[in-house]
């Protein structure tokens, strides 16, 4: 047997049942890739369910309110793929006539989508050949066939692409991608991996050197830059000071009034900095409590967000209006405001 053969033979007893595997429609399939990217299968379940109830059809994505797309997404993280989604939803309404692209060319062109989504689209909705290359399916291929190039390499790319297009079953392309990644998720995972009882075990090179977590071989460190913010919930009257951000990975959202720092600052600084003194020398104010800090890990970065509720008289302050309490949650917020205004009462 080959190495797609048995890998099939594999995924016919192993597979989960997932909502994404039992339809072709494209606008479903390219929904849950792109919830799916960077993001665990049992945490983008409730969002795909989600969105193709609130959402039925490209055109529900398309004519909705970019806030509500926002609102829905909460919680996943990347909000620019979010804000993609809604982008090339319109963009497929305009210009394809409301129907989604069936050529890979076409479907690598819409905005967000890249050529592992381009793969699974094409391979999934329309059969195909085209091998999909995230990272359960590296893991699988380094070390099964040994690769020493780092996947973040451009040669290691292009290695990973040939290797896994090659062992593409032509006949099957959905099924073999979707086994491959299921394989990867299940059986050869990043720890502990389920070696001994492998289908691969006698052939799997990384095994029979006994260096399986050697593999897969990266080359980049990624830099993690610290932020420290500190989040000014200025209340009047039960409202609160609101704006929405129009910079950044949080771009689209909303959140407070903010100072950042690269490194801690004390209560006085904030009180005296050049951003606030005004306000604060000027105005009657009230601070009612400060947060401990709450660190909020993200890939490149690390926020260490202070929130400081404080009464104080209505200011005016550009791009920023005030909100009622009772209708603060409507809004599309990152996790970390999100889990602040959770887990304090900000009464
Ligand atoms: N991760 C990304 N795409 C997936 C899919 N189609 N099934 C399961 N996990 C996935």
């Amino acid at each position: 047997m080959n190495f797609s053969q048995k890998l099939l033979d594999w995924y016919s007893f192993n597979k989960r049942q997932l909502p994404w595997r039992k339809t072709q429609n494209p606008y479903f399939i390219w929904l849950s890739e792109i919830i799916l990217q960077q993001t665990r299968v049992e945490q983008g379940l409730p969002y795909y369910l989600k969105f193709i109830k609130t959402f039925p059809t490209l055109l529900d994505l398309a004519s909705a309110k970019e806030d509500q797309i926002l609102k829905l997404w909460q919680g996943l993280g990347y909000y620019s793929r979010a804000k993609n989604l809604h982008y090339s939803a319109k963009y497929i309404i305009k210009y394809h006539d409301g129907f989604f692209p069936k050529e890979y060319s076409e479907i690598l062109a819409l905005k967000g989508v890249g050529v592992y989504t381009a793969a699974a689209i094409s391979s999934f909705s329309f059969g195909l050949p085209y091998a999909v290359v995230d990272g359960n399916v590296i893991r699988v291929l380094s070390r099964i066939f040994g690769v020493e190039e780092a996947y973040d390499s451009s040669l290691g790319k292009k290695k990973y692409h040939n290797l896994a297009q090659k062992l593409l079953d032509q006949t099957k392309p959905a099924e073999h991608n979707q086994a491959i990644m299921e394989f990867g998720a299940l059986q050869c995972t990043p720890k502990s991996p389920k070696c001994s009882v492998c289908i691969f075990a006698s052939e799997c090179i990384a095994y029979n050197l006994g260096s399986v977590n050697k593999f897969p071989v990266k080359t980049k460190k990624i830099k993690i830059k610290k932020r420290f913010i500190h989040y000014l919930l200025i209340k009047n009257d039960n409202a609160f000071l609101l704006g929405k951000r129009n910079t950044g990975i949080w771009r689209g959202l909303y959140d407070f009034p903010f100072l950042e720092y690269s490194s801690h600052k004390t209560e006085e600084a904030v009180i005296l900095s050049n951003q606030w003194i005004d306000f604060f020398a000027n105005k009657d104010y009230k601070i009612n409590s400060v947060s401990d800090v709450i660190l909020h890990k993200l890939t490149h970065q690390h926020i260490y967000a202070k929130f400081w509720t404080l009464d104080a008289d209505k200011i005016q302050l550009e791009n920023y209006i005030f909100v009622h309490k009772s209708e603060l949650l409507n809004y599309p917020f990152s996790r970390l405001i999100d889990k602040f205004l959770k887990d304090y009462n900000i009464n």
